[in-house]
């Protein structure tokens, strides 16, 4: 961990059991997974659906319990002593959720959600205090402090996912987690969110750690990305890096899948060509060895380690 780091994961480790066929399995979700946000970047995690990204996050906040590792938040450990930083944590680590009708309660207004994580750590001193963080949060993300007595129904998609984003940042949390924030969204309206998050980032400082499986969606707003495959880190670079001179073959075979001008090329691309491999399988060598098309004899037997190449470039895979 470095002073700039706002966020340190290392070797995290969190696990399912599930049951098949009258048999229990552990699934490997996320495994041994290390990465660290820097003070107001965005860090992109990418990755096919059930790669593990919204464990990673959810594991984080505590939603989901880490089998091993460490998380450390500004220096301090937030995976133990749970109960204490509870509310510390939820002020200072917010989530964005891809589904912002969801995560909205349809009885209630838009200035009571927007307010809810404060009135229930009581961090308002006064009414007019908790109406003017309201009609901030919501001036910041581009809606009118009217849209406050609104209820969510009333909202289109674009404006539910403001809504969602002025919860997030009226604490002024110093991370926040947005888990596919624009998936659920139409691509001409994917692009205003995002835009907004870029401003916001910008203006208020923002530190961000964007999931989403959309490598399209992630280069438009990462500052860094960090690739998933199967649980696993598989890469980690600057974003620039990463698009011009990707070093891992599943981190080129994800480039190859973003369409660039028909949606429809997509299937043409590579990614589903083959299928991720059953998790149920224990992958004894590298995770990706069964797709990837330059695996050899060592790839089968020796897992490749996440190895730093340079200082903003880190890759696990035995021939990058
Ligand atoms: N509550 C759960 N119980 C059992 N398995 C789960 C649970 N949540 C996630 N998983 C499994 O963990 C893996 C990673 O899932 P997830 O983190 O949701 O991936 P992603 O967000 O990248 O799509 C998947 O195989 C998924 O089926
Ligand atoms: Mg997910």
């Amino acid at each position: 961990m470095t002073s700039q780091d706002i966020l340190s994961v290392r070797n995290l480790h969190t696990t399912f059991t599930a049951k098949r066929a009258g048999r229990k399995y552990k699934i490997r979700a996320v495994s041994d997974v290390s990465f660290s946000v820097r003070r107001g970047e965005v860090l992109g995690i990418v990755g096919e659906s059930g790669s593990g990204k919204t464990t990673v996050g959810r594991t984080i906040i505590g939603l989901e319990r880490a089998e091993a590792g460490d998380v450390q938040l500004n220096g301090k450990d937030i995976l133990s002593n749970k109960n204490r930083a509870a509310r510390e944590l939820s002020l200072k680590v917010r989530m964005v959720f891809q589904d912002p009708y969801a995560s909205l309660n349809p009885r209630r207004t838009v200035a009571d959600s927007v307010a809810e994580t404060g009135d229930i750590h009581g961090i308002f001193s006064s009414r007019s205090e908790r109406e003017r963080r309201v009609a901030e949060a919501l001036t910041q993300v581009g809606l009118d402090p009217s849209f406050g007595a609104r209820f969510p129904h009333e909202l289109s998609g674009g404006q539910r996912q403001r809504v969602g984003i002025a919860r997030a940042i009226l604490p002024a949390p110093d991370l926040i987690i947005a888990d596919e924030p624009v998936s659920a969204l139409d691509v001409s309206i994917q692009a205003q969110v995002l835009n907004l998050m870029a401003d916001l980032k910008e203006q208020l400082g923002l530190t961000m750690m964007f999931i989403s499986h959309d490598l399209g969606v992630v280069a438009q707003i990462s500052d860094r990305v960090a690739v998933m495959y199967l649980g696993n880190l598989v890469e980690v670079s600057d974003a620039r890096s990463l698009f011009d001179d990707p070093l891992h073959p599943y981190t080129r075979l994800l480039i190859a899948s973003v369409p660039r001008i028909d949606p429809a090329l997509r299937i043409s691309g590579g990614i589903e060509k083959g299928e991720p491999p059953s998790r149920f399988a224990e992958v004894r060598g590298c995770p990706f060895s069964d797709r990837c098309p330059i695996a050899a004899d060592r790839c089968l037997s020796e897992r490749p380690e996440l190895r730093q190449k340079t200082a903003e470039r880190a890759v696990a895979c035995h021939f990058a």
